[in-house]
């Protein structure tokens, strides 16, 4: 497996593997890799010849600069789990070398920049639309892969991809989650012991708004229900809990079974901020 460091040792990669005719997959990250992240390798490889895997701690999407500071840097292991999933080359550069000077650029995403993630992290999807296209130009791959536990996230760089023309497919990829629900994120593992035995509450909370909703709740209800059930746990302090439309992540009032809902959360546990969402 390589190691790049630089921009144009990757480039020059990416160009020889497409001018033999292989198709490249593409895994962006920021490291501290799970078995969520390695699903995603796994299927890049299944459908392409050659698999590059980026880890860049990316300063532009933090709107928190504790949050940037303690995103936990686990390069070495990285590689032994990205060498073992049969990664081909993976892309770790230094923020000096992704970003010489600070870009100015600014992307509007519309209402995804404000509902939920978009207006609980001020320019964070800004930050994301800035690495990921500096990134897919950098890399130039035919295929990029996404978790979908990122969900406004994927509609932002569908939309990228979108109104920039970058010649590739965006594959959403099935959240992984642990045995108890909980969704694998890098961020679990700043839990304590008890605080990860707990965090499976956040999943639990989907489920309970699911089942709601499936049993003819209004949404005012569903959410009521979520409610009661933190009630007992002050250990937790809700961000947003959003029972939303999946197509235009507008809140709804009403649930239509006809179209594709989304509930979606982020919810604090001992200063970790724990994603996730359900789709049906
Ligand atoms: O999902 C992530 O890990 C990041 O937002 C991404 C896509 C690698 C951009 O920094």
């Amino acid at each position: 497996m390589h190691l790049f460091s630089t921009i144009a040792e990757v480039r020059n990669f990416s160009e020889k593997v497409k001018v033999s005719g292989k198709s490249i997959g593409f895994v962006p990250t920021m490291g501290a890799l799970h078995d969520g992240h390695i699903e995603l390798v796994k299927k890049a490889k299944a459908e392409n010849v050659v698999v590059i895997c980026s880890i860049f701690v990316n300063p532009t999407q933090f709107d928190n600069a504790e949050d940037l500071k303690k995103y936990p840097r686990t390069l070495e292991a990285d590689c032994e789990l990205l060498r073992s999933a049969n990664c081909d080359a993976v892309f770790a550069p230094s923020a000096e070398e992704m970003y010489e000077e600070m870009p100015r650029l600014a992307f509007d995403f519309g209402n995804l920049e404000t509902v939920m993630e978009g207006k609980f992290r001020k320019g964070h999807f800004n930050g994301v639309g800035i690495v990921v296209g500096k990134l897919f130009n950098i890399v130039s791959p035919h295929k990029a892969y996404f978790g979908k536990k990122d969900l406004q996230q994927v509609a932002v760089v569908k939309r990228l991809v979108k109104d920039l023309n970058f010649g590739l497919e965006i594959i959403p990829c099935e959240t992984i989650r642990e045995t108890d629900g909980l969704a694998m994120s890098s961020r679990n593992r700043r839990l304590s012991t008890q605080g990860r035995e707990q965090a499976f509450n956040v999943y639990l909370s989907l489920k309970i708004a699911q089942e709601a909703l499936k049993m003819g709740s209004t949404v005012v209800h569903a959410k009521a229900e979520v409610e009661r059930h933190f009630k007992n746990l002050p250990q937790f302090a809700i961000e947003y809990f959003e029972i939303v439309d999946f197509e235009t992540f507008e809140p709804i009032t009403l649930f239509n079974p006809d179209r594709q809902t989304a509930i979606c959360t982020a919810n604090y546990l001992e200063g970790v901020r724990l994603i996730d969402n359900i789709v049906f």
